[in-house]
């Protein structure tokens, strides 16, 4: 089988992306799955479920997302009500919403198995608020979820390089894929795990790269010389969709191939 994990959307220009260039993509790679972290859909803060029922409706299957969770209010009904989206795993218990979920693969043609789990894990390396260990909690998830399917994808959203690396080989053979995500800037370090996982340190971001992170260059700037706190308003030029295209084994759940995506808008 083959997915799509697209990387951080920010805000309209963001969402413009995905509505124009998934079509495409699903017909140039036949996907079979799309998965997109959406934390910055929302202005470039928080979803909502509005915002969720566009991409849902544009063709993502399911929406992950990281520390920016609880920036629009709105957030709660998803996370009461909606299953295809996801908060970080490790977030204390009893928390709403859930970290992970077994979806069905409606168009495989490979029937060998049809169903995908996936899963959402924060960092707590340079990352507010410190959430409970992602290291020990993923790896009980991943054990429960491999009960009901090999084919499991790790968006990780974490700040440190060092820290999602370690992540990944720590998973590495007991998942299909680890993908990172929250630094908004993608890696080249696209590659197969010796033990069958595909992995990429961060995917990079879907929304306005003539800007910072996704933002207007001057309010940050600012920030920056003076440590007045700025409106960061969501950027507007040379809008890309970034994300990683892999290929997975249906059978043993081990990923053959991994490539990076950087598509302009045009
Ligand atoms: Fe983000
Ligand atoms: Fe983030």
């Amino acid at each position: 089988m083959k997915l799509l994990f697209i990387g951080d959307i920010v805000g309209q220009p963001g969402r413009n992306a995905v509505k124009i260039l998934l079509p495409k993509l699903r017909e140039r790679h036949a996907l079979d799955f799309v998965i997109a972290n959406g934390e910055n859909s929302a202005g470039g803060s928080g979803i909502t479920p509005k915002i969720a029922g566009e991409l849902f409706d544009e063709g993502v299957d399911v929406i992950t997302s990281g520390d920016h969770l609880w920036d629009q209010k709105e957030v709660t009904e998803l996370l009461a009500n909606e299953k295809r989206f996801l908060r970080p795993l490790n977030y204390p218990a009893g928390t709403p919403g859930q970290g992970s979920g077994v979806f069905e693969i409606s168009n495989l043609k490979s029937q060998i198995s049809n169903r995908i789990a996936v899963l959402n894990v924060q960092g707590r390396t340079f990352m507010q608020p410190p959430l409970e260990n992602p290291f020990t909690l993923a790896l009980e998830e991943v054990k429960r979820l491999r009960e009901r399917t090999k084919i499991i994808f790790v968006d990780f959203h974490a700040e440190a390089t060092s820290e999602k690396i370690a992540f990944g080989r720590f998973l590495d053979g007991q998942v299909s894929a680890v993908v990172g995500t929250h630094t908004h800037v993608q890696t080249a370090d696209e590659q197969v795990l010796p033990l069958g996982t595909a992995y990429l340190t961060d995917a990079g971001f879907t929304g306005p790269h003539d800007g910072c992170l996704g933002r207007e260059i001057e309010p940050v700037i600012k920030k920056f010389l003076t440590g007045i706190p700025q409106r960061f308003e969501v950027a507007k030029n040379r809008v890309q969709l970034h994300g990683a295209v892999i290929e997975i084994d249906d059978a043993t759940g081990k990923a053959i191939k991994i490539q990076r995506v950087s598509e302009m808008l045009t």
